[in-house]
């Protein structure tokens, strides 16, 4: 479709949503539909439900942020859960601001952004629809028209709660254009809007001497009190603060504990009583969720002091930790990169999951269990198997140390030093040990490490580097392996063959000259060694084969190269360690001969087909396993 005619649809779209009716319509609506009157934090609530909850192992995870947000599913379920269910119910952590609280580049803007360009969204759908009294600054609830002294019965009739009075406006208004029929008075529906400043605002302190409270709870209009009279009109008064704009909906408080007291004290009795003083009026009310963030040392220095406690024990803090999840971790710098401008640079396979083990090792605690290091608690936090530990262990490791994920690397100084690397050396094509090495360079320059974190780090990049090692080795192994399937095979056969007939103390014949054989043990174990299988053990192995070939038999399915594990590891090793050199020949510098060549060039076409890498970070990986070997 072309972006004009989205236009178009966009337009009609927005015609087909339009509603206005009176205040008696609002009502007969409300009778089918009494979700239209819930209020800002139950909505935030159901969006988020709506767009789907999945139970994972007992966790609840949301569809609402999974396209942002990864790795961090049990701070979203306690936020969800503890603050938006919990305040959409009515309780009382309604009336408390939401300080989101982690370390730098955790997410936590990208959180609030999910928020609010979600309620932009939800307010479009039927379930999300919001509705106020037309020509309102605040698009005040017009349930507010409702008397104080009704308002019992209503709830009798219609079974919804009110909170919050008139503003003074309205209650001009209601008497100036309507003559006092509230049931005449005009309600339309809204959308909320950042940029039109519906329903969502963003208040960012400023230079402390010349804020002014205004900007949050709007001001006097010089301009009119000349016609109205007096200062106290409510049409002499401008309410387009960011408090009256985002009302029914969200307003991001940046930088809050920066903040001015007076600011602050204005916030609180806003989230408190449910309402705000502005100019010479009576209080105005308001119901909007309020978000902001911090980070930890902020947070500490902000409760450590005396003067703030009042305000501490309105403020509900959620953390929002960093990812501990390696695979989550890669996940967040492809993203990033999708949306960066380095979206055409070839990025190596591997260099994102090795910058990835880095930055998750340092963040982890180191373990108190027993028998676990830092990086087996790396691959069990990533949902890796590690041999001798279960999932009891993994919830016993995550409880050790409630501030984890609150410190360490974070995601942005990765990409911002995978960007410095391509642009220092022009670069078209990154691969992990450029990424590393850039890294570590770093991290000399980066102002907020100690002195002993930048020891610790830098033993991270060696684990790294030894993580790689092991990575681009199986690689090569994998490819040089599939290029050489034909030999795999007919290692395997000449394999089982020997295992049958040691088995079953047979004789083999020789296929040439017929003669008869006694099994090659010196192939079997020079196989069997490639995985570690003792003396003591080979006979075990081998009867395991033979049993699961004849299951496979009973079944009538083929026993092959991929039918037992490590059957094939064994196969695969051992065919690489016969194939190291020729690897260590082409990558060094004497000259390969022309058959040898011509393997390379096949690993080499495998690894660009199939694997993801180009001609020069796929020759890079081979001259740099070729040098590991040759160590
Ligand atoms: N868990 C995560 N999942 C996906 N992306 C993440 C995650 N954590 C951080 N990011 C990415 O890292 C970048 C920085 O995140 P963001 O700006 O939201 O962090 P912040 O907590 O607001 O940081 P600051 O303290 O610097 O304001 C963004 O591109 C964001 O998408
Ligand atoms: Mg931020």
């Amino acid at each position: 479709m072309s972006i004009l005619k989205k236009i178009e649809n966009f337009r009609e779209e927005e015609e087909r949503l339009k509603w206005e009716g009176t205040f008696a319509d609002y009502l007969d609506m409300l009778k089918e539909k009494p979700l239209v009157a819930q209020t800002a934090h139950s909505r935030v609530y159901n969006m988020i439900k709506d767009a789907g909850v999945e139970e994972v192992n007992g966790k609840k995870e949301y569809s609402f942020f999974k396209e942002q947000l990864y790795g961090v599913e049990e701070s979203l379920e306690k936020l969800v859960e503890e603050y938006f269910h919990s305040a959409a119910k009515r309780l009382d952590v309604r009336k408390r601001i939401l300080l989101l609280m982690g370390p730098v580049s955790g997410g936590k803007s990208t959180l609030v952004t999910m928020l609010k360009r979600g309620l932009e969204q939800y307010s479009r759908t039927d379930n999300g629809a919001v509705f106020a009294i037309k020509g309102c600054p605040m698009h005040e609830d017009p349930l507010h028209l409702i008397p104080n002294h009704l308002r019992k019965d209503f709830y009798e009739e219609y079974g919804i709660k009110i909170e919050g009075n008139l503003s003074p406006l309205n209650m001009m208004r209601v008497e100036e254009e309507y003559g006092g029929r509230i049931e005449d008075v005009i309600v339309e529906r809204i959308f909320f809007s950042e940029d039109k400043r519906t329903g969502i605002g963003t208040f960012s302190p400023s230079d402390p001497k010349s804020q002014d409270i205004a900007d949050l709870t709007g001001s006097i209009d010089f301009s009119t009190i000349a016609e109205y009279g007096s200062e106290s009109d409510p049409r002499a008064y401008r309410f387009d603060g960011e408090l009256n704009k985002a009302n029914r909906g969200m307003m991001e408080f940046q930088e809050m504990l920066k903040c001015d007291e007076k600011f602050l004290w204005h916030l609180l009795s806003l989230t408190q009583e449910g309402n705000f003083k502005a100019g010479r009026f009576a209080l105005i009310s308001a119901d909007e969720l309020i978000v902001a963030h911090t980070n930890e040392s902020e947070y500490k220095s902000f409760i450590s002091n005396k003067k703030n406690e009042a305000l501490h024990s309105r403020i509900i803090v959620m953390k929002v930790p960093y990812n501990l999840k390696v695979d989550e971790e890669e996940r967040i710098y492809k993203k990033m990169i999708a949306d960066s401008d380095l979206s055409h640079v070839h990025i190596a396979p591997h260099a994102l999951r090795v910058a990835a083990i880095f930055t998750i090792l340092t963040r982890l605690k180191e373990p108190t269990k027993q028998g676990v290091d830092l990086l087996k608690k790396m691959r069990l936090y990533n949902g890796e198997s590690v041999e001798g530990f279960n999932s009891q262990d993994l919830a016993e490791l995550k409880q050790e140390d409630p501030d984890e994920g609150m410190s360490g690397i974070d995601p942005r100084y990765v990409i911002n030093r995978i960007s410095s690397a391509i642009i220092r050396k022009q670069l078209t094509s990154i691969n992990a040990l450029d990424v590393l090495r850039s890294i570590k360079d770093g991290l000399s320059e980066h102002a907020s490490i100690s002195k002993e974190d930048r020891e610790r780090y830098m033993d991270f990049i060696a684990v790294a580097r030894k993580e790689y090692d092991t990575i681009a080795k199986k690689e090569v192994q994998k490819a040089f392996v599939y290029s050489y399937d034909e030999s795999a095979k007919t290692l395997m056969d000449n394999y089982l063959d020997n295992v049958e007939a040691y088995c079953n103390k047979n004789k083999l014949r020789d296929p040439l000259t017929g003669e008869e054989m006694t099994p090659d043990e010196k192939l079997m174990r020079s196989i069997e060694e490639q995985i570690g299988i003792s003396e003591n053990a080979k006979k075990a192995f081998r009867e395991e084969i033979l049993i699961r070939i004849s299951a496979y038999a009973r079944k009538g399915k083929k026993f092959d190269y991929n039918s037992h594990e490590r059957l094939r590891e064994a196969i695969q090793k051992k065919l690489f360690a016969d194939l190291k050199d020729i690897v260590k020949i082409t990558t060094s510098t004497k000259t390969p001969d022309e058959s040898q060549l011509k393997k390379v060039n096949e690993v080499i076409a495998r690894l660009i087909d199939e694997h993801g890498y180009n001609s020069t970070s796929a020759n890079e990986l081979l001259r740099y396993v070729g040098s590991l070997l040759n160590r």
